[in-house]
């Protein structure tokens, strides 16, 4: 029995489940998870004394890789200082700013501790705003863990919220409506069935929760216009695509503009770190500003903001660094169809940029009806297989693979040749 077996016995009789948060059990796999003891630029070490070649990327934030100098620095240096206030700080203005400066679709922002908070805090905007209460989400797309969000589609379009966790009231999620992602005329069909009353569409512009699944040409622009039609709020949910596709997210990078946004892990460099923001109107209904009710002890963490801003500015300073991420995708993800092909598979690679994922499925991944045809043990085989050979890769098919600018071409170049090892025996 290795370190990590033994940590895990352990965690499973203290932690439910043994782990922080389900996405890291292995349970799709059938194994203890890794523990992890540290990381460097792309690659991850466990307690047992393993390297791997890490496609989590702590689930995004590490877009310039693990442990960055810069990033580091800027931490312990703000340490010095002491860890939390729980008051006014410059660090927060100076995020603040920076980010309106430089994203014209935010023109004011509040800092929170998690993406969760970020979008449960966003849609009780939307409500103040607009004064009702529907929302539409859309099947497949993850927007954390509150309540109103825990609803992913399994009845499909057209119905009301049916809450996927135990625990979550129905009333909770009545007011949540479930379309189709990449079918504009389900959330047409949605917004005319609630006659006015809809706050809000929140969508992950890229799907990223059901593996990686990229808007349809004329999707996005097209809930822009029922939004616009409907006086509805469109909110981009840019936890794992804000400054990771561009530096303004999805919606530079599809130049669609959200009348609001969500943000995460990334904003605060893989420290606790979320937001929202967007237009002023809306932003100014926020408490105290406004009667829009949302606080928090931490928010706003001066070594949490020193880390994310340290981390912005390096992006918006840098920003070949989108360009390389964009050719780093293109050699992983087209490499790995490549690989697809020569096999006369009938799997196949969705990408957006450094975000993808091989499915396991026979049919074009478009949407969760599609994504849920994925062959899920075969997909455990294959990560098994790479995991044996020095890969570490998101222990479910519904995951993301994460590039960074640490990911070199020869990183890139191996990694694909063990893809190769699996697919052509
Ligand atoms: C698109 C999206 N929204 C919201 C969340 C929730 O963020 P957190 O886990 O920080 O609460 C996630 C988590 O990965 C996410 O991918």
């Amino acid at each position: 029995m290795g370190r990590s077996e033994e940590l895990f016995e352990r965690a499973v009789k203290r932690i439910p489940g043994g782990v922080n948060s389900p996405v890291r059990a292995y349970g799709a796999i059938g194994m203890a998870p890794r523990f992890i003891s540290r990381a460097d630029g792309c690659h991850i070490y466990d307690v047992d004394g393993n390297s791997y070649v890490d496609y989590i990327d702590s689930w995004g934030p590490m877009i310039l890789g693990h442990n960055h100098p810069e990033i580091r620095e800027a931490v312990v240096k703000a340490c010095a200082d002491g860890l939390s206030f729980g008051c006014a700080t410059e660090i927060e203005v100076e995020m603040a700013e920076f980010i309106c400066e430089h994203l014209p679709h935010v023109e004011m922002v509040r800092m929170v501790n998690s993406g969760t908070e970020a979008v449960m805090s966003a849609i009780r905007a939307a409500r103040g705003f607009t004064g009702r209460d529907k929302i539409i989400k859309f099947a497949g797309c993850y927007h954390g863990h509150s309540d109103a969000l825990l609803v992913s589609a399994g009845s499909g379009v057209m119905t009301s919220g049916v809450p996927d966790s135990a625990g979550v009231p129905k009333g909770c999620t009545q007011d949540t409506m479930t379309a189709v992602y990449n079918d504009l005329d389900s959330v047409r069909a949605l917004l005319e069935q609630a006659q006015g009353q809809v706050a809000a569409v929140i969508v992950e512009a890229v799907g990223a929760n059901m593996g990686v699944v990229p808007p349809k040409k004329g999707f996005l622009e097209g809930l822009r216009s029922l939004c616009d039609q409907h006086g509805t709020l469109l909110i981009f949910d840019e936890v794992i695509t804000g400054f990771r596709l561009a530096f303004g997210g999805a919606a530079e990078y599809f130049g669609v503009t959200p009348d609001m946004v969500t943000y995460g892990k990334i904003i605060g460099a893989g420290m606790p770190v979320g937001a929202y923001g967007g237009r002023r109107e809306i932003m100014e209904m926020v408490s105290p500003a406004g009667p829009v009710y949302q606080a928090g002890t931490l928010s706003g963490n001066p070594i949490a903001m020193a880390a994310g801003l340290t981390q912005l500015k390096y992006l918006y300073e840098h920003q070949e660094v989108y360009k390389i991420l964009e050719e780093k995708g293109q050699k992983l993800y087209g490499g790995m169809e490549e690989i697809l092909k020569e096999a006369r598979s009938e799997y196949h690679v969705n990408h957006v940029s450094s975000l993808g994922s091989l499915f396991f499925a026979k049919e074009e991944v478009v949407d969760y009806t599609s994504a849920k045809t994925s062959d899920t043990k075969a997909f455990a085989d294959y990560f098994l297989a790479m995991l044996k050979q020095g890969i570490h890769l998101a222990p479910s098919q519904f995951e993301a693979m994460f590039l960074s600018t640490a990911h070199t071409d020869e990183v890139i170049e191996d990694t694909l040749s063990k893809v190769r090892n699996y697919f052509i025996k």
